[in-house]
């Protein structure tokens, strides 16, 4: 008696690919990320931060240092830190960090950022960043992995184990554990706009279901990489934290699809990248909010621009802005958020496109050529 089985097939829950499982995880990875961190009068409570109010209260720089998608989901950060803290907050390569010499002393909060916790180019910055006595915290999805031991301090991402290469559940977790980060730093230096934190607390408990919204609309995806799976080159544009949304989106394609793609911040487009646009180009453009982002009607031009250099032009926009109609050729929408929390939807539709383009082409989706999950050496 023989039975057939394959424990890989049985860990994908039915999904073809780890990948496009992590993916529909995202609203309960989101959630887990979430759970448990605010005390009963709604104050964050980050327990695995061994670093005093006091020393936290003298800090003077933030260096984020990262790689990869973990990379990207810093430079996502940044913008939510400044903004709340008023902290300057840099955010480095990890394998560029120490080789240019940081300025960093024992008031710089270096945050590292990995899902594996394992990488050694993250590592070696971080052990950099602590001989300089600077105080470090990991954001990390493994526990007990290398870089939260080597911390002072870490906060779990909590998204569960992640086994595609292309990261997306690490990714989401990490922006939100940054963004807990942040508030929590606004909150313990006792930050004056406390309305505006508030908001962004609530609103934050609001995106599990908002990105379920993007997952429950996934056939336009499917439908859309139909139409460009042998378009060999791809743009993704953005503004402010839509740019690295950009740079995200454009490297799930690099690294599954093997397609070229480049992500640019959409107001440099005309310094030079704008040369490259060409007839029935797709360019991806992110649209910040209408009538609650200054940038949303520059975006609207820029979309403008490439439309009238002949590029298709993909538009991922909220909910009731029709603005964009007249220049879009395909319309994304997502529901109604803040600036700083449309990274969190706007760049599931990018993973699910990616992931359905590389399917398509008949690619190892959780095996990319030439990459590993976690890179243990320099
Ligand atoms: C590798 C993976 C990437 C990942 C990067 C950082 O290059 O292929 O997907 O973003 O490492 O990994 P980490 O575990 O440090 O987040």
């Amino acid at each position: 008696y023989h039975v057939d089985w394959d424990i890989t097939a049985a860990e994908k829950g039915g999904f073809d690919w780890f990948m496009r499982k992590e993916i529909y995880e995202q609203p309960q990875a989101v959630a887990d990320t979430l759970l448990g961190r605010y005390d009963a009068e709604g104050k964050l409570t980050l327990d695995e931060i061994r670093i005093s109010p006091e020393e936290l209260r003298r800090i003077n720089k933030i260096v984020i240092v990262a790689c990869g998608t973990a990379y990207h989901a810093g430079l996502v950060a940044k913008y939510a830190i400044e903004h709340w803290t008023r902290i300057p907050c840099e955010v480095d390569i990890a394998s560029e960090f120490r080789y240019r010499d940081p300025i960093i002393d024992p008031n710089t909060l270096v945050v590292t950022i990995s899902q594996s916790g394992e990488t050694a180019d993250t590592l070696m910055a971080i052990r950099h960043a602590r001989e300089q006595h600077a105080k470090v915290i990991a954001i990390c999805n493994v526990n007990g992995a290398t870089i939260p031991r080597e911390s002072d301090a870490v906060i779990y991402t909590h998204a569960g184990p992640e086994r595609g290469v292309a990261s997306t559940k690490g990714y989401l977790t990490q922006v939100v554990a940054c963004y807990l980060l942040g508030l929590y730093l606004a909150q313990v230096r006792g930050m004056k706009y406390g309305d505006e934190i508030k908001a962004i607390t609530d609103e934050l408990q609001k995106m599990p279901a908002a990105i379920q919204t993007m997952l429950d609309n996934d056939q336009q995806i499917l439908d859309l990489s139909k139409d460009l799976m042998d378009d060999r080159s791809f743009f993704f544009l953005g503004r402010h934290v839509g740019y690295p949304s950009a740079l995200e989106g454009a490297l799930k394609l690099k690294e599954i699809a093997y397609k070229h793609a480049e992500g640019f911040p959409a107001g440099e487009l005309k310094h030079g990248s704008i040369a490259l646009i060409e007839q029935d180009i797709p360019v991806f453009v992110m649209v910040p909010p209408q009538g609650r982002d200054q940038l949303h009607d520059k975006v609207v031009s820029n979309i403008q621009e490439v439309r009238a250099r002949g590029a298709k032009t993909i538009v991922l926009v909220e909910e009731g802005d029709d603005s964009v109609n007249p220049y879009a050729d395909v319309i994304i929408r997502h529901p109604k958020a803040s600036t700083l929390l449309q990274p969190l939807l706007a760049i599931v539709p990018l993973q699910l496109f990616a992931c359905e383009v590389a399917t398509l082409l008949g690619n190892d989706v959780d095996q990319p050529r030439n990459l590993a999950k976690s890179v243990t050496v320099e």
